[in-house]
């Protein structure tokens, strides 16, 4: 039975409110909810953290290292400019997968270029709530 660390980055605290038309009306809970319901089903346990503070994503990734055997991670607009989320995926030897509620490559330029993906197995984007389900499911498929 392995561990899988759910990250949440900044703004996604406000899921079901923020820009439905964009992130769908699904909140964070019910996210949640769907992708341990995932890891739970195929005999693993999920922790989730979300935070609004780089700083402590980068933390939560480090206790990760030697205890969880993946993290799945929806890193917000941190995706497309923190190099030091990036550095810190980097040094996390488990399953990374990247995970987004929208496709950031159809929406504006700035959104188009992931500094993490470089350091991720794969990225899962542009299927609203049911990507939390299909990316613990991907991670899983890579233990
Ligand atoms: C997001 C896409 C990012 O560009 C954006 O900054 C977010 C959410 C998504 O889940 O689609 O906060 O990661």
């Amino acid at each position: 039975m392995a561990t899988i660390l759910l990250l949440s980055g900044p703004n996604l605290n406000l899921l079901g409110e923020r820009e439905p038309e964009i992130y769908g009306t699904a909140t964070l809970d019910d996210c949640v909810g769907d992708a341990r319901a995932a890891a739970e089903a195929a005999g693993h346990t999920l922790e989730h953290f979300q935070s609004n503070h780089e700083g402590e994503l980068i933390d939560a990734i480090h206790a990760a290292r030697g205890r969880c055997a993946a993290i799945v991670m929806n890193p917000g607009a941190f995706t497309h400019s923190s190099y030091a989320l990036a550095d810190a995926l980097a040094a996390f030897d488990g399953v990374k997968v990247e995970l987004h509620l929208s496709n950031p490559s159809a929406r504006e330029e700035w959104r188009r270029k992931s500094v993490v993906a470089p350091y991720v197995t794969g990225t899962i984007s542009g299927f609203g709530r049911i990507g939390y389900r299909l990316a613990v499911e991907a991670a899983i498929s890579k233990l």
